[in-house]
């Protein structure tokens, strides 16, 4: 069972889970000589990816990407992209290199931001360049999810269109992904890279993410808690603070 760590407050729950992350990536760089982290979006990081990114290591050998990515121009709020460049890239950190996920929507031309609202461009077209820009940096060394209330992690959402295949031993490294609570198409890493990574940190807060926490917990189908692709391994670490 993994072990779940209770944080006064998120503030130092950011502070901490930085320095443990900080110090697993600086053991990758020690040994082989550089590192690859993949980190999540949504609301919760935030402090997380600022602490993180005063840390003082050799970040110029880091490889950084996101666990998933909505399939948004990254002017838009909902962007992770954005999140990431925002909070983690900045600083010390900025020499980090970064593994986009969405290139090509980093700077869209109004032609591009029409296609995408209008579905004519779709991740699928983009996912084969994003796969060899991620498979070089594999296994990841260190990887940080997020969860939401209904168990789902990275964009591996219950229900989600091609769940199976991404829980499958041999996904591809991405996936695209449709699910209705999702908001728009994603783009996900598949637990094998997931499972595969060297150090599994699982960062949540508030009493409801707990309770869903609890229920993953549980044994059961990882189709119905997709955050069962890391609550099984049992040296994955949940980070918790109210
Ligand atoms: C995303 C994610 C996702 C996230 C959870 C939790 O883009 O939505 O990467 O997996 O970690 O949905 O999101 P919150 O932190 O916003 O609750």
């Amino acid at each position: 069972m993994p072990d779940l760590m209770q944080y006064p407050d998120r503030a130092v729950l950011a502070t901490d889970l930085a320095e443990l992350v900080a110090d697993q990536l600086v053991e990758a760089i020690e040994t082989r000589g550089k590192a690859s982290l993949a980190v999540p979006g949504g609301t919760t990081p935030g402090p997380f990816l600022k602490a993180l990114s005063t840390q003082d290591i050799a970040w110029e050998k880091v490889s950084v990407m996101l666990t998933d990515e909505r399939f948004v121009p990254e002017d838009s709020a909902r962007s992770n992209t954005r999140l990431l460049k925002e909070t983690l890239l900045q600083g010390k950190a900025e020499a980090a290199m970064l593994v986009p996920m969405v290139a090509s929507l980093a700077r869209p031309s109004p032609r591009l931001r029409g296609e995408v609202r209008r579905g004519a461009l779709q991740p699928e077209d983009v996912i084969p360049a994003f796969i060899e820009g991620v498979n070089p940096t594999l296994p990841l060394d260190v990887v940080v999810l997020g969860m939401g209330e209904d168990m789902h992690t990275a964009s591996l959402f219950p229900e989600a269109d091609k769940l199976a295949e991404a829980l499958g031993d041999d996904a591809p490294t991405l996936l695209p992904m449709r699910a209705e609570g999702a908001g728009e198409p994603r783009i996900t890493l598949t637990a094998p890279v997931l499972r595969g990574a060297r150090y599994v940190h699982l960062l949540i807060s508030g009493p409801a993410k707990l309770e869903a926490l609890q229920k993953a917990l549980l044994e059961g189908p990882e189709a119905e808690a997709p955050v069962r692709v890391i609550l099984a391994r049992d040296d994955t670490e949940i980070h918790y603070a109210e």
